[in-house]
């Protein structure tokens, strides 16, 4: 093992896969014709792949090598990651993907957590009525009732052409046989370690005897996970929501004042929802629909400004970050108001997206001023211990099946609470709700009673599965992590591409800004702005430009098609891979 520790980690995967794969497979990943998997574009003429691990994006791609479509490469590269990226994979959480069919049909499933039916509005208020954050984020009430394996398994049948076990046999593999840990996971494990050692089942999965997570290098096994992901294998839904695995849940839950019981999970329905679709500048942009506010802003967004000229203002320059500041915080101060769950709250998604709206709330943006949020907090954004983390896929197949895939357990590793028995994560979705008219949550994002707590409700989410259209072709594969910055992240790369004319990878690699309304503050990463352009910003009234409080923004694993080859690119900001066929 020791002479692993030596290695980089994008080799210390594919050393893994060899452990497992027959050698010549590891030897096909070695001769991709798109380069070496990791490198800063990879270009593919018969398939892409693109995630936060090595591991599921060689799945995906495994699949297509299999005669399977971009839809089998997605279920089992999320199936993979469930195992190889922990954080954020995962088959105890929820998310929502965007499916364009080659022959034009267009579809997208929303598997987000529901709240179990025994949860309540004020159920995170202490007696006094106020908030209790611990509550709605590290404790077994901070849970929906997931929502992922439902939603990968209904796309699957609907769309995928391979069994079901093919595309769980990798991650099964992964899971039983152990893959070896690289760099970056093991730096976040360790930090995870406290939290851990408080949970027996997380302290089994994740811990040695001496409290230990495994180091760089060490291999890494998940029985139990392996035993559960066997299950969905041989008996599909039921293998999850049903039966052994749903026992184990509703008794985690029953010893440990959670809510979720056996009949949640037998009720729990990904849906099939109403895409957001709007053409931007020639292209059509495809979006995810509520509950998630992804597409209903970045749809408003990328309309607000349709009639500037953007790219006359050039990328980054004072003017372009005003213009974009200011539709974002309209966009986000809506938010707050009119988006919900669409099955409990008549949510106005035509009416935010009608061009006569668009133009009537730009009325007032003024190209010299900042304007000023309505209300400020009680207090600023409340700094986070914990990372979140929230992942994103993106593949396309060689005949044009594109997929968007976005899903996230809330926090990095969720609560951090293990299903005993069962080895998965539980999410801590529960604090994407209201908790209290104006109670920020974790991001900051304030609601009302558009998102508060009801029971079997879904919570208003942020990611942004997108698929963009040339000509009706694919063109662009998008999304990302980071709760509110998803939305700006889609929007920045949207505006890279296509008004500023850049390559995918510069246009994924730029430095990011955010703003959400409120707290009133844009937020940049490091290196973002020049001193120039921040001066300028606040020449026009902008407060203080912060440096976003968890530095990067964002995690953008994104496909673009050119000329019929198809560019991958993983986000610099972290160690995802772009695998291509
Ligand atoms: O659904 C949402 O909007 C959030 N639960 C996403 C969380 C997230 O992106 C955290 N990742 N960095």
């Amino acid at each position: 093992m020791s002479s692993i520790r030596q290695l980089p980690s994008s080799l210390l995967g594919l050393v893994s896969l060899g452990a497992w794969l027959p050698a010549a497979l590891t030897l096909v990943v070695l001769l991709l014709p798109g380069g070496w998997p990791g490198a800063s574009t990879v270009y593919a003429k018969n398939g892409m792949v693109v995630t936060r691990s090595l591991h599921a994006s060689e799945a995906g791609v495994a699949m297509m090598r299999q005669g399977g479509n971009a839809i089998d490469a997605m279920v089992a590269a999320s199936f993979a990651l469930a195992v190889t990226h922990p954080a954020a994979g995962n088959i105890g959480g929820g998310g929502f993907m965007v499916i364009r069919l080659a022959d034009g049909t267009v579809a997208t499933n929303d598997h987000r957590e529901m709240a179990p039916s025994g949860a309540t509005r004020d159920m995170f208020l202490d007696e006094t009525g106020k908030f209790v954050r611990e509550r709605s984020l590290l404790s077994h009430l901070a849970s929906g009732v997931p929502g992922s394996v439902a939603g990968l398994l209904a796309i699957h049948e609907r769309y995928g052409r391979l069994s079901r076990k093919q595309v769980l046999e990798r991650a099964i593999l992964l899971a039983e046989k152990g893959f070896v840990v690289g760099y970056p996971l093991s730096r976040s494990l360790k930090r995870m370690e406290e939290r851990f050692q408080a949970h027996p089942a997380s302290r089994i999965k994740f811990l040695d005897d001496e409290g230990n997570a495994p180091e760089f290098g060490d291999v890494f096994r998940q029985p139990d996970l392996a035993a559960t992901l066997g299950r969905i294998a041989e008996e599909g839904k039921d293998g999850f929501y049903r039966g052994k695995t749903a026992q184990l849940i509703a008794k985690e839950m029953a010893e440990n004042g959670g809510l979720i019981t056996v009949e949640d999970l037998a009720a729990y329905k990904s849906v099939w929802r109403e895409p957001v679709r709007v053409s931007y500048r020639g292209y059509e942009v495809i979006a995810m629909g509520p509950p998630s506010s992804g597409g209903v802003l970045l749809g408003f967004m990328l309309q607000a400004l349709q009639p500037q000229d953007l790219a006359s203002l050039g990328p980054g320059s004072a003017q372009a970050l005003h213009l974009m500041t200011e539709i974002e915080r309209r966009a986000f101060a809506d938010r707050s108001k009119h988006l919900g769950d669409p099955d409990f709250y008549p949510v106005p998604t035509s009416r935010l997206l009608s061009p006569e709206y668009v133009t009537m709330r730009m009325n007032d943006f003024d190209p010299e001023h900042a304007s000023v949020s309505s209300e400020l907090l009680p207090g600023v954004f409340e700094v986070q211990q914990e990372s979140a983390e929230t992942t994103h896929l993106s593949a396309l197949d060689r005949d044009g099946n594109a997929v968007s895939y976005t899903t996230t357990l809330n926090g990095g590793y969720g609560s951090g609470i293990v299903v005993a028995g069962a080895g998965f994560l539980l999410n801590n979705e529960m604090d994407d709700f209201s908790a209290k008219p104006g109670e920020p949550n974790m991001f900051g994002l304030v609601g009302g009673e558009a998102n508060a707590i009801e029971p079997s409700k879904r919570m208003l989410s942020s990611m942004t599965p997108t698929i963009v259209l040339n000509n009706g072709q694919p063109f662009l594969v998008t999304g990302s992590p980071g709760g509110p910055t998803i939305i700006t992240t889609v929007y920045q790369i949207i505006t890279n591409v296509m008004d500023h004319d850049m390559a995918l990878y510069d246009a994924v690699a730029r430095a990011r800004c955010h703003h959400q309304w409120l707290p009133d503050s844009l937020v940049c990463e490091p290196d973002a702005l020049s001193a120039d352009t921040i001066r300028e910003l606040e020449r026009m009234g902008h407060p203080p430009i912060a440096p976003y409080r968890r530095g990067k923004i964002g995690d953008a694993h994104s496909i673009l098609v050119q000329e019929g080859v198809m560019q991958g690119v993983a986000d610099p900001r972290n160690d995802g891979v772009a695998v291509g066929l």
